[in-house]
């Protein structure tokens, strides 16, 4: 049984239990249906409570439904039952209330909920929009503006701006089931307002507040067509009978569970859901960490060190000097205030963290550590020295991880009296705000420091996905295979700009040129120049990189890269760097033929996908869906297009990319 029926005096109290998150799933609708009836026949019930069991109330539709048969009853007609009741229902949410979720709260005639509880309707996230009434009810609790925000961005709001706007009655500050049975005695004894779906006098918006809201929505989500199908119901909501905006919502809503973009969006919401599913491992709670050591304190050490600060754990951090130390303890300090500043910690968690963080210059200060990640120069010789203090001052049974985007982690192991406690912990800058994880592992790691890094990217909130050894793991191999191919187009037709054209009409953030010029040239140029004696001589190496920054062109820091920037930071196209590529491709002798932007994007795809299954033979990978997770979350792969990988596997629309000219790119050397 997944609904329970309990009363109370003439309260009926309603639990749906249905772990984890209690999805209304088939079993729950029919239950609840079930048990609608029997309240419905029960003269002695005047009102009831429906509540949850779990730490949540509801999570919505359940996901894992979405590709079978639909099975009746449907949610909506179990809420157009509930609208209906002739007892008062009072939803008393705790945890979160998401989805069809929610529907059911707002089917409801009254809703409490815990201080801590979150509301919304995040089914554009999914590619969809609400299917059980969402657009209808919403809009008849709150103002139409208000229920956009929440349908549109599909972001949830926390009880406090619940009750701002109406969408609460109440906030239960102590036992929610006791507030809601004295919250049903106080109803009872006056009239009933009538349930949402009936309202004749709803909330208006103050003038021009809805355009202003879609304009904005429109804009941050450019080629989704959920996000606009949200605004076009909200619309109709309003302007017809609430019995033809509930048919339109559903029909709207089916159609777009078909979509390509829903289906993408619920494989990669699956995908990483499952990134160490089949990962069994004993040995390591999630609050068995509680001091973390972080060596090195610039950007990724400092965002390391704060993302462990903001998670509820104490952070030593090591630098050579205390002059470094103190420059890498101001760059954690800038995080964390700006934190506070834009409401994500309380005054009181700052204070709390200030307490919780110390720099050193001395390793001894690591001496109670639980896992020490370093974040210091990629260079092996560094690195090894690093990992030779760690092992003279850290306890025996502490974890030793390295950051290293692209270095041996087996060699650093071995380096190691114990190789068993080392791992890469390759985290993504800014390191407090990108989810992804890869959890590196090299070959002597014991199933314990798994499990400690597996419990750290649990407490850290992050994605983690397991990676073999290999020259840039999972992310920057594939992105370096891809920014190989762009650059093998410039030598042979396109221009930055195209290029990067293509990728942003795709719904990457950035170029893949802008995003060079935005972390500077000069770097991969320095590796280059390192790797030239040992480079293969026959494979085919681009020399734009290296000519620009000969010209002092080092990107954005510099004014000049791949773009010009008169303004210090708006890329214009140059002049100077199409002379420059016309010029290599004719030293080349290679005929420039203009690509289109499609061939381009479906270039990028092929090599992408193609360096996919690469790492998947070689078992730096998983599987394929591991490989959409990294790519979703490392580079803003665009979510809503489910990954390269997944890509593959779909039959081409014209909703992915047109079918490109081109034969298999020649997917050989250029590694820098
Ligand atoms: N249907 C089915 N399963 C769901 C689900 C849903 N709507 N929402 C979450 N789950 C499952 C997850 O797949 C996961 O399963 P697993 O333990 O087998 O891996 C489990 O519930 C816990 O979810 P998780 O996301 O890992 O936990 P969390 O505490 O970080 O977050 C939620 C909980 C509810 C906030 C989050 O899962 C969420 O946002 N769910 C989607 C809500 C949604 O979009 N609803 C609208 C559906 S149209």
């Amino acid at each position: 049984m997944t609904v329970h029926l309990a009363r109370r005096g003439n309260v009926a109290i309603v639990t749906i239990d249905n772990p984890p998150v209690n999805a209304l799933g088939h079993a729950v609708r029919r239950e609840l249906s079930d048990t609608l009836a029997r309240i419905e026949a029960d003269v002695d019930v005047a009102a009831v409570v429906l509540i949850c069991a779990g730490r949540t109330f509801s999570a919505g539709a359940d996901v894992r439904e979405f590709d079978k048969p639909p099975a009746a009853p449907a949610l909506g007609a179990v809420l157009r039952a509930i609208d209906h009741a002739t007892k008062p229902w009072i939803a008393a949410i705790q945890g979160t209330a998401l989805g069809g979720g929610l529907e059911l709260a707002l089917a409801c005639r009254f809703r409490i909920a815990c201080p801590n509880a979150r509301l919304g309707l995040p089914e554009v996230t999914l590619g969809l929009i609400p299917g059980a009434g969402g657009t209808v009810l919403l809009p008849r609790l709150i103002p139409a503006d208000k229920a956009l925000e929440i349908i549109g961005f599909g972001k949830p709001v926390n009880a406090r701006e619940a009750q701002a706007v109406g969408l609460i009655d109440g906030i239960a500050e102590g036992d929610l089931l006791e507030a809601a049975m004295d919250f049903a005695s106080g109803i009872l004894v006056n009239p009933l307002p009538p349930p949402a779906i009936a309202r004749q006098v709803i909330p208006e918006s103050a003038p021009g507040a809805f355009v202003a809201v879609a304009t904005r929505i429109a804009a941050k989500t450019p080629g989704q067509h959920a996000p606009a199908a949200a605004v076009q119901a909200l619309r109709g909501s309003l302007s017809i009978p609430p019995i033809e905006a509930l048919a339109a919502e559903a029909q709207t809503f089916r159609h777009l569970k078909q979509s390509d973009q829903s289906r993408a969006l619920r494989h990669v919401f699956l995908a990483e859901r499952n990134t160490t599913r089949s990962v069994r491992l004993d040995g390591a709670a999630p609050n068995d960490l509680a001091m973390m050591g972080v060596i090195g304190g610039g950007t990724m050490g400092a965002g390391i060190a704060a993302a462990c600060l903001l998670a509820g754990l104490s952070v030593v951090m090591i630098e050579r000097d205390t002059a470094a130390a103190a420059a890498g303890a101001a760059r954690v300090s800038e995080i964390i205030a700006s934190s506070e500043k834009r409401g994500l910690i309380s005054a009181k968690k700052h204070a709390l963290i200030k307490r919780a963080f110390l720099t050193s210059d001395d390793y001894a200060a690591l001496a109670r550590a639980d896992l020490v990640i370093e974040a210091v120069f990629e260079d092996m010789g560094v690195k090894k020295q690093v990992f030779a203090q760690l092992d003279a001052v850290t306890r025996p049974d502490a974890i030793l991880a390295s950051n290293t985007s692209y270095l041996d982690l087996n060699e650093i192991a071995a380096s190691t009296r114990n190789p068993a406690r080392v791992i890469g912990l390759h985290f993504f800058s800014p390191a407090h705000v990108m989810r992804l994880l890869e959890i590196v592992m090299p070959d002597a790691a014991a199933d314990r420091t798994l499990a400690k890094a597996l419990s750290l990217a649990e407490r850290l909130r992050k994605v983690p996905v397991l990676a073999g050894v290999c020259d840039g793991f999972i992310a920057n191999r594939i992105m370096s295979a891809y920014r190989c191919e762009c650059e093998y187009m410039l030598e042979e037709g396109a221009l930055p700009w195209q290029v990067d054209r293509a990728m942003t009409a795709f719904g990457m953030p950035m170029g893949i040129f802008q995003m060079q010029d935005l972390a500077g040239l000069d770097i991969s140029w320095a590796m280059r120049k390192r790797q030239a004696a040992t480079r293969d001589q026959d494979a085919r190496y681009v020399e734009i990189g290296d000519r620009l920054c000969e010209a002092g062109r080092l990107g954005r820091k510099s004014g000049r890269g791949y773009y010009w920037y008169p303004d210090g930071k708006t890329p214009v196209p140059d002049p100077e760097v199409e002379a420059l590529i016309k010029q290599e491709s004719e030293r080349k002798r290679l005929r420039r033929i203009v690509p289109s932007d499609a061939a381009i994007m479906e270039r990028i795809l092929s090599t992408m996908q193609a360096e996919g299954h690469r790492i998947l033979r070689e078992g730096i990978a998983r599987n394929a869906d591991d490989i959409d997770v990294v790519m979703v979350n490392a580079f803003g792969f665009p979510r809503w297009r489910g990954g390269p990988m997944f890509m593959e596997t779909r039959v081409r629309t014209t909703d992915t990319v047109q079918p490109g000219t081109d034969g298999p790119p020649d997917q050989d050397q250029c590694r820098t």
